[in-house]
């Protein structure tokens, strides 16, 4: 399977919320949970579980019960009509299996599968900002499942670059569309060196 160098694919990950409409097949939809599956997780305990979305209704119904992009104005938030994620993967926890310090394995879960999807040529987002009330009862998920986030995903329709941060952590559009990142620089985050 084709892969690119693994420096490229953490540095081009950019989150995504504008995508072209060409489906992504189950298969690789699966194989990105995979990648979730074999990830670090505290004493090992893997409470993890997750639901593909992929079907046309149920995208649908879906897509009202996620918010995106908070810090740009609001009607630039969106995707508008024709670039909206064709697939959904919800990250759950099983609280049968663990309920407690799962954040972490979420967290290195779902890297994991955003990675996976820059190798595939998919851009995501990852979603916090979520009806889980109206997510639980859409997909009827039982209530020992802690629905944590949503990550949404298909073939990238607009471009994220990152720029050095100057005085503030707000993402903006440029007047082509294309999104900007400010990250702080190496320097600025490597408070000691002994
Ligand atoms: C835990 C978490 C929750 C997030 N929730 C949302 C969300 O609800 N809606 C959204 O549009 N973006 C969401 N994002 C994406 C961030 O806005 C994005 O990662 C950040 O702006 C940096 O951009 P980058 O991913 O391109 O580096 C979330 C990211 C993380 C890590």
């Amino acid at each position: 399977m084709f892969s690119m160098e693994f420096e490229e694919i953490i540095y081009k990950r950019r989150t995504i919320r504008r995508f072209r409409q060409d489906p992504i097949s189950l298969e690789k939809l699966r194989k990105l949970i995979d990648f979730a599956r074999v990830a670090p997780m505290a004493r090992n305990i893997q409470g993890l579980e997750f639901i593909i979305v992929y079907n046309a209704e149920m995208k649908k119904k879906l897509f009202p019960l996620v918010n995106w992009a908070q810090s740009l104005p609001e009607d630039q938030r969106t995707p508008e009509k024709g670039r909206e994620p064709t697939a959904y993967i919800i990250v759950l926890v099983n609280t049968k299996i663990k309920n407690a310090y799962v954040d972490f394995d979420v967290g290195a879960a779902v890297e994991n599968i955003l990675l996976g999807a820059v190798n595939f040529g998919i851009g995501s987002c990852w979603m916090g900002s979520i009806n889980r009330e109206k997510i639980r009862k859409l997909l009827e998920i039982p209530d020992h499942y802690d629905i944590k986030h949503v990550i949404s995903l298909g073939y990238p329709d607009e471009n994220s670059v990152i720029e050095p941060y100057k005085d503030s952590f707000n993402y903006w559009k440029d007047n082509n569309g294309q999104m900007h990142v400010p990250k702080r620089t190496l320097n600025s985050i490597i408070f000691k060196i002994f």
